[in-house]
């Protein structure tokens, strides 16, 4: 059986800007990071992805770079994040930082050089293309944020290519010097200490001929397949890590979001690879309505296809790889809006822990899931700042089909800006983020929902997430949690059931997604309740009565059995 740390680690997403502002200028930044490392290992967390923090003109918070070597002011210094690095190793915590290979920032000086001439040195460093006759861009390829993948740059008469916004241009990973940059971009903040990476937007590096996406006749269409997970991204993998991820030992992640399939998935995260270690994929995202942009009324959980597609997964890997667990991350709608229930929060929220966090893989929570944070109460189009929202409520504008509070209620509900508001520490002013008026939201939940209720209160959901972490790490049940096998126990559609099992225990972990009392037939004489969401457990009979998202986890000794 292959075993490794982060295998063992407890994961924790860090959205910087929004997460903890530690000189109260009212941005987010690494010296708030360091002052909370505490708060995290009490946790139960050993493992932190930061988001980005190099330099860059922010048109999207930090993934367009335009210094990959150094730290935005906004977020303090070089020395602050070696500071913080420190701290971590101290505390046994480890950090990996977000790799952005796909693009840059329009101002990193790569892109400054390139657009100047045909000539530059650093022309190819791009995607340039000449557009098609009357103005138009060379394919009809649509952007993720909105608009063309193309953008028109007027002092060489061509156009550029930028999946994501008009300020982040795609890097050529067809040229051999991109590879080589970005590898020495891996190589120099792995020198510094820090572990591994997540790699943003890694299924897009290659992309298909330039040739126009069906319906032809349409001037702009979002075809993902013409630049995801293409053949020629596993060749540029495949020597990042040759060159640097394997023998720096470092863990990467990958985001792979839209085509994931499990054959992909392998391809790049396999044990045998020869790529990465894991892969982020988005299945689990999309198993309501939410982000259906004419049918967002009713929010509705589809359980059984939330099932399936976890048990697709966790299948799958059972041998040949290892999985991220993650409900959300920075471009995702909170937690307790997205799958929770309004009327049960802190029961439905606590019972999506135990769901997730106890299957085969790493756990990575993302900030402020552990308090149950909500989504934000949106007001205007000024209480935004996500460059796709923002083009988003344009783009809607113009379609003329919707008022103006249709539309700022679509995006209140999937809006990337919903998990970015203040981590919400207390209930002084400004949610205790920060002591001056924040740059981000900061949700007027905060008043009940903070971390100090959450510490104050034994029952909260805080202790429930520690107490799940512990159990993972606990040398009795870790061998069982981490790396026991997973099998999903077929149920009525509103009950999930899952066993973990290995030499000396099977455990089984019960998970109710329903409002209703359910009930479950369970004939074994289990030895100890290791987590319950509810006082009590109602069993008569062996049929449990679970009440509404009750979740329990039930341990049974093997040599009992
Ligand atoms: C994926 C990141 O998660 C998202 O926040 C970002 O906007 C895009 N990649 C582009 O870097």
């Amino acid at each position: 059986m292959i075993k490794k740390w982060w295998m063992e680690s407890v994961g924790y997403q860090i959205y910087p800007k929004s997460f903890y502002d530690g000189n109260n200028d009212g941005h987010g930044d690494l010296l708030g990071i360091y002052k909370k490392l505490p708060y995290l290992k009490s946790l139960g967390v050993d493992l932190i992805w930061i988001c980005p923090f190099y330099v860059s003109p922010m048109d999207d918070n930090g993934y367009d770079v335009a210094d990959f070597y150094d730290v935005a002011p906004s977020f303090g210094t070089l020395d602050d994040f070696k500071k913080l690095l420190n701290k971590a190793k101290e505390l046994g915590i480890r950090i990996i930082l977000d790799l952005v290979l796909n693009h840059t920032s329009d101002e990193h000086p790569w892109f400054m050089e390139s657009r100047k001439s045909k000539d530059n040195p650093y022309r190819d460093y791009y995607i340039w293309q000449k557009g098609k006759s009357k103005g138009l861009p060379p394919t009809n390829w649509g952007s993720f944020f909105g608009g063309s993948a193309w953008a028109y740059d007027e002092a060489t008469d061509e156009y550029y290519m930028k999946i994501f916004s008009n300020k982040m241009p795609d890097l050529n990973w067809k040229n051999e010097k991109v590879q080589d940059a970005m590898i020495d971009v891996a190589k120099y903040w792995l020198d510094l200490g820090v572990d591994g990476f997540r790699i943003d937007a890694v299924a897009h590096l290659a992309r298909a001929p330039f040739v126009d996406a069906e319906p032809k006749d349409k001037p702009v269409v979002l075809d993902w397949h013409k630049f995801s997970n293409l053949p020629d991204v596993h060749i540029y993998l495949k020597k990042m890590y040759q060159k640097v991820f394997k023998p720096y030992d470092a863990l990467t992640i990958g985001e792979v979001g839209g085509e994931a399939n499990i054959e992909s998935a392998y391809q790049y995260s396999a044990f045998d690879s020869g790529e990465l270690n894991m892969v982020f994929n988005f299945d689990h995202n999309w198993c309501n309505n939410v982000f259906d942009i004419d049918n967002l009324e009713n929010l509705k959980t589809d359980v059984k296809r939330l099932k399936e597609v976890f048990n697709k997964w966790q299948v799958a890997f059972k041998q040949r790889g290892w999985l991220p667990l993650n409900w959300l991350n920075h471009d995702q709608p909170r937690l307790i809006s997205h799958y929770g229930d309004q009327m049960y929060p802190l029961e439905s929220g606590k019972m999506l822990a135990t769901a997730l966090y106890l299957m085969r893989g790493t756990p990575f929570v993302y900030q402020g899931e552990e308090i149950g944070m909500t989504n934000y109460p949106f007001q205007s189009i000024e209480d935004f700042n996500d460059v796709s929202s923002i083009n988003r409520y344009y783009d809607l504008k113009r379609e003329n089909k919707y008022t103006e509070a249709e539309i700022l209620f679509k995006l209140s509900i999937n809006s990337r800006d919903n998990p970015r508001s203040a981590i919400q520490w207390d209930d002084t002013k400004y949610a205790g983020f920060s002591k001056v008026k924040p740059v981000v939201n900061v949700n007027p939940n905060y008043i009940e929902i903070n971390v100090k209720n959450n510490l104050e209160n034994k029952g909260s959901l805080w202790y429930h997430y520690q107490h799940i972490f512990k159990l993972r790490k606990d040398p009795k049940y870790k061998e069982l949690f981490v790396y026991g096998t997973y099998e999903q126990v077929p149920t009525s559609d509103e009950l999930y059931v899952y066993i973990r099992e290995n030499s000396a225990y099977k455990a089984y972990v019960i998970n109710s997604f329903s409002r209703e009392n359910v009930t479950y037939k369970l004939k074994i004489n289990f030895d100890s309740v290791l987590l319950n969401n509810y006082e009590n457990i109602l069993i008569n009979d062996d049929i449990i009565t679970l009440s509404p998202y009750q979740s329990v986890v039930l341990v049974v000794k093997k040599e009992q059995l």
